[in-house]
């Protein structure tokens, strides 16, 4: 970690109070190796913040996003002589106010709220969605001209939904140049071919991701099947998610997007909020029974992490992950999510009625549960075991990528921006799996930070994590482990999407690539890496 970048994060420290202090100790202690960095400082905002540490407390109940609800039936050519449910989704602006005592905030919308309305969906029945932009035509937040994909011959709003964690085909998957403008939709198709999981759906816009994202464009996309629906865990209104996301907030009620200080390109390499938002509210109450409830934590940040617990020693008991249902139920103090990881989580009130349990982010109270009798019983239980999670094993790969997640340079030696393999989003492709085979993907992260590395289309397992020479490979571009491997935890031996990159670590995942053959996206989720070239195409081939 070199001046540049120290600078870059106290600076930060100073716009955005504690928790970028938190984040840079964070760092310091446990992730970070000697790294020259040559990126964006930050601008002060010329806007009053609001203050969070200023703000009363779980004075507003927690939203719980609406079910999306189907307008009709249509047909579709990839299903013929089915009638599909069609949903019809509008992406709008509207105001909201994520907080009493502030002002409403103009934000971006799946049918004019956010998060957006909650996908039912079931392993084996497609459905068809249109979404619709109906967005206005000029952009509220600071678009960088100079990044790939968001040229100023572009219309200014574009937007493509993705759904995160979903198998689809490939024209289905919202390719990020597959953009449209306000006024245009895309109707496309999803045919539930995968396990129970907590997907969630979000913008994908070539070059303008982070801040489509930052305006509100996300929601939850469950997936059922009979499977998970025999074992009894909580259902219904005791099964809901909670995304969480951090925002800066103007005191008129604006969101404010951070820039760098230079107005000509405004981009920078990461987004910290002073403030968490739970479902679109800052600190709200959530009035629960005495019983279990199962809650999907959603990380949708920009860039940060969470680091979740509950308060006087309560436990998490995890369930699930990214892609499904863990093996056997983890008993957890502390849930710690990257951007766009999942945890699918047990919190258990039997017996606490008239009590109150604060969710923590780090060492702060940010959602009051408030334990109130209702006089109803609660069916619904926590089985020993819940779906077996069979082991890819790593020799039954037909081939082995090791793939650098790094930076680019410019024609002096400095650090410019950050690339997945040294390559751009436009070179030619250079990841072409068989459909139906395995591979392992090795990560070789030579950056100072962490990276959350996401593969559309597939759910794969994380092999191990093991530290590596970084001057051996600066200098020959091998691999020499300077310390055994680390196999994953029991929270990250389930099936994932997304996954943590270390710093100085060669991150190994193996998945079978089933799915349609065509162009799919591998990339970092953090937003501003993702928006500038750390995302690279790669193509399924036909078996
Ligand atoms: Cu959350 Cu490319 O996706
Ligand atoms: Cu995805
Ligand atoms: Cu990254």
């Amino acid at each position: 970690m070199t001046l540049s970048r120290r600078r870059f994060l106290c600076g930060a420290g100073r716009l955005i109070g504690g928790y970028a202090l938190a984040d840079v100790l964070h760092a310091a202690s446990a992730r970070t190796m000697p790294m020259r960095m040559a990126m964006p400082t930050l601008a002060p905002p010329k806007v009053p913040l609001v203050n969070p540490a200023t703000l009363a407390r779980f004075v507003d109940p927690l939203p719980v996003p609406p079910i999306a609800r189907p307008s009709g039936q249509r047909t579709h050519p990839a299903y013929p002589g089915r009638s599909l449910p069609y949903y019809r989704m509008e992406m709008r602006a509207f105001s909201a106010r994520v907080h009493r005592d502030v002002p409403p905030t103009p934000m971006w919308g799946y049918d004019g709220r956010s998060p957006g309305p909650t996908f039912e969906t079931v392993r084996g029945e497609p459905l068809l969605i249109e979404w619709v932009n109906a967005l206005p035509t000029k952009h509220f937040l600071p678009i960088d001209y100079n990044i790939h994909g968001a040229e100023r011959t572009k219309p200014a709003v574009r937007t493509v939904t993705h759904v995160h964690g979903a198998r689809v085909p490939a024209g289905s998957d919202g390719w990020p140049e597959d953009w449209f403008a306000p006024g245009h939709s895309a109707l496309l198709h999803y045919p539930g071919v995968q396990d129970a999981a907590s997907l969630w759906y979000h913008d994908h816009a070539m070059g303008i991701t982070r801040l489509n994202i930052y305006a509100g464009l996300f929601g939850a996309f469950n997936v059922r099947d009979e499977d998970e629906q025999s074992l009894g865990l909580p259902s219904g209104d005791c099964d809901l998610p909670l995304i969480l996301c951090d925002r800066l907030i103007a005191q008129d009620g604006q969101l404010y997007y951070p820039v760098s200080d230079d107005p000509s390109a405004p981009w920078v390499p990461e987004c910290r909020g002073n403030s968490v938002l739970c479902n679109g509210k800052l600190y709200p109450y959530f009035d629960v029974e005495p019983r279990r409830y199962r809650l999907r934590l959603i990380n949708v940040a920009n860039t940060r992490f969470f680091d979740l617990s509950l308060s006087q020693g309560h436990v998490f008991q995890q369930i699930g992950s990214d892609q499904g249902l863990l093996a056997a139920p983890l008993q957890r103090l502390r849930i710690e999510l990257y951007p766009a990881e999942r945890a699918d989580v047990v919190v258990d009130f039997t017996g606490m009625a008239g009590q109150t349990v604060h969710l923590h982010q780090q060492s702060e109270a940010i959602l009051e549960f408030r334990v109130r009798d209702r006089g109803r019983p609660d069916p619904s239980v926590l089985p020993a075991t819940l779906r077996p999670v069979p082991r890819i094993d790593p020799a039954t790969a037909v081939r082995h990528r090791v793939l650098t997640v790094g930076e680019q340079d410019d024609a002096s030696g400095n650090p410019m921006m950050m690339t997945l393999d040294g390559r751009m989003w436009s070179d030619p492709v250079t990841e072409k799996p068989k459909q139906n085979t395995i591979e392992t993907w090795s990560f070789v992260n030579v950056t100072g930070d962490a990276h959350p590395i996401h593969l559309h289309l597939v759910r794969f397992q994380i092999i191990d994590r093991r530290p590596f020479d970084l001057f051996a490979w600066n200098a020959s571009r091998v691999v020499k482990y300077i310390g055994p491997a680390q196999l994953p935890p029991p929270h990250e031996a389930g099936w994932k999407d997304t996954v943590r990159a270390d710093p100085g670590m060669v991150t190994r995942i193996a998945m079978r690539f089933e799915g349609e053959p065509g162009r799919y996206v591998w990339h970092c989720h953090y937003l501003e890496h993702e928006d500038n070239e750390m995302m690279r195409p790669y193509q399924l081939l036909p078996a």
